[in-house]
């Protein structure tokens, strides 16, 4: 049982009362199109007024389930009394004063505790950014200056960030590339999650074209998010540590989207019992507010001063949300994360045997993912986009990724009620798409 109540103003399942997008979504739908960016990606016109805990309620009083806590960030719901009033007492103290060139408390408080929590054998030192590519930006910068090498090893289907560098470590979907280069020079892609990979990396790639001398990191995410939600094969994790040893190449682990607690453990990297080099993190690390950090093993953060800086990264108030966050987190968060993920699990599986259109659940925690599939068994990925928006006019939020995947990546306080509710919309939108 989750330990902390959360107070109920919104309903706790969907209730739509205009059709969709209801007249003032549909006035912003309009403006946001005559100026924002067309590079923007939206599957439907949810247009949120407020959130609290699973639930958000559109312009027009709309509520909906919402299993995508906002690209896996919500970690610990929409506006969670704890997390609010954090911000709140730390913006009327202070908004900013720029960690790089000053100090303030909780920038090291936060420091301190995600040290000690680290998967590392000595704890580790912090550096805090505003994003997952501003992360995993200043991490190969970290592993290139450690090191002294240049050459990195990516996976297929990672999702790294849009900026230059993790954009060159990024093979996720080609839009995301197209028409950007030239990219970092210095990356080479592989397949990821398999052992038959791992083998044509030894065997092929390091005799013939890769010095492994020459390589400074392996970056990989314990779960491939925006690629699919795919798990590993068991032993993969564990046989690239040992190949970064053999060769004194950093591993870097990828915990923007599995990271804080989703998976049911802090890092995802846990379940494997393996300690990386390097960590990534952001998206629900603060709840909501804008904040990323690098985990590093003390011995390899070692650059020197003005190497690496940032005017915001580690703002108080971020980092106070995620001093919030954390022991939310550890108070019962988490364990609800593991408890709820099986549930979601169990019923993801029997909607598997009654419709031939989803595969079998995959995942850990609350990342878990389906595919949708043809009557061939093949990727469709026009019925996951058209599930997507049934889903939707119901009033239950959901997120593609993959090839033709749906994710479910909800708040971590996210109860078995709500969970029936969204197996129960999923079971309708699959009836009906079958008549
Ligand atoms: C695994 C992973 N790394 C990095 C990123 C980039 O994070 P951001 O969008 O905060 O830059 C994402 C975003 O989806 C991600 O899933």
């Amino acid at each position: 049982m989750l330990s902390i109540p959360i107070d109920i103003g919104l309903p706790r399942s969907p209730h739509i009362v205009t059709s969709l997008p209801g007249p003032r979504a549909k006035a912003i739908v309009e403006r946001d199109r005559a100026v924002t960016s067309p590079s923007y990606t939206r599957d439907y016109p949810l247009v949120v007024a407020r959130g609290e805990g699973c639930m958000v309620e559109d312009v027009d009083g709309n509520v909906f389930l919402d299993m995508t806590a906002g690209i896996a960030v919500t970690a610990t719901g929409h506006a969670h009394p704890e997390v609010v009033q954090a911000i709140q007492e730390q913006a009327a103290m202070l908004l900013h004063m720029s960690g790089t060139d000053f100090y303030y408390e909780p920038m090291v408080e936060l420091a301190e505790k995600l040290a000690i929590r680290a998967p590392f054998p000595n704890g580790a030192r912090v550096f805090f950014s505003n994003s997952g590519t501003e992360s995993n930006e200043g991490a190969i910068k970290l592993a290139r200056y450690y090191t002294g090498r240049s050459l990195i090893v990516a996976f297929l289907g990672a999702f790294h960030g849009r900026t230059y560098g993790a954009m060159s470590l990024t093979a996720s979907k080609t839009v995301q590339r197209a028409n950007f280069g030239p990219l970092l020079p210095g990356v080479t892609h592989i397949p990821y999650g398999t052992h038959a990979s791992l083998d044509y990396l030894e065997k092929q790639l390091f005799p013939t074209m890769l010095p492994p001398k020459e390589v400074a990191a392996i970056v990989v995410e314990a779960i491939q998010g925006e690629g699919g939600y795919i798990v590993p094969e068991d032993g993969f994790l564990q046989r690239l540590r040992e190949i970064c040893d053999r060769f004194g190449i950093l591993m870097i682990v990828d915990e923007v989207q599995s990271g804080m607690g989703r998976t049911g453990r802090l890092f995802a990297i846990e379940h494997w019992g393996v300690m990386p080099d390097i960590i990534t993190t952001a998206k629900g690390i603060a709840s909501g507010l804008p904040l990323g950090a690098i985990l590093a093993r003390p011995e390899i953060m070692t650059w020197q001063p003005g190497s690496h800086a940032t005017t915001f990264g580690g703002n108080p108030v971020a980092c106070a949300a995620a001093i919030a966050t954390l022991k939310l987190l550890e108070s019962g968060l988490m364990a609800n994360a593991t408890q709820m993920g099986e549930l979601l699990q169990a019923g993801l599986h029997r909607l598997s045997q009654q419709f031939p259109q989803i595969s079998p659940p995959r995942g850990k925690g609350l990342m878990v993912a389906v595919d949708l599939l043809d009557s061939e068994g093949k990727f469709d990925s026009m019925l996951r986009n058209r599930i997507l928006q049934e889903a939707f006019l119901r009033g239950l939020l959901l997120l593609g990724c993959g090839k033709a995947a749906i994710r479910f990546c909800p708040p971590l306080v996210i109860d078995s009620d709500q969970i029936q509710t969204a197996l129960q919309i999923l079971f309708e939108v699959l009836a009906e798409i079958q008549c």
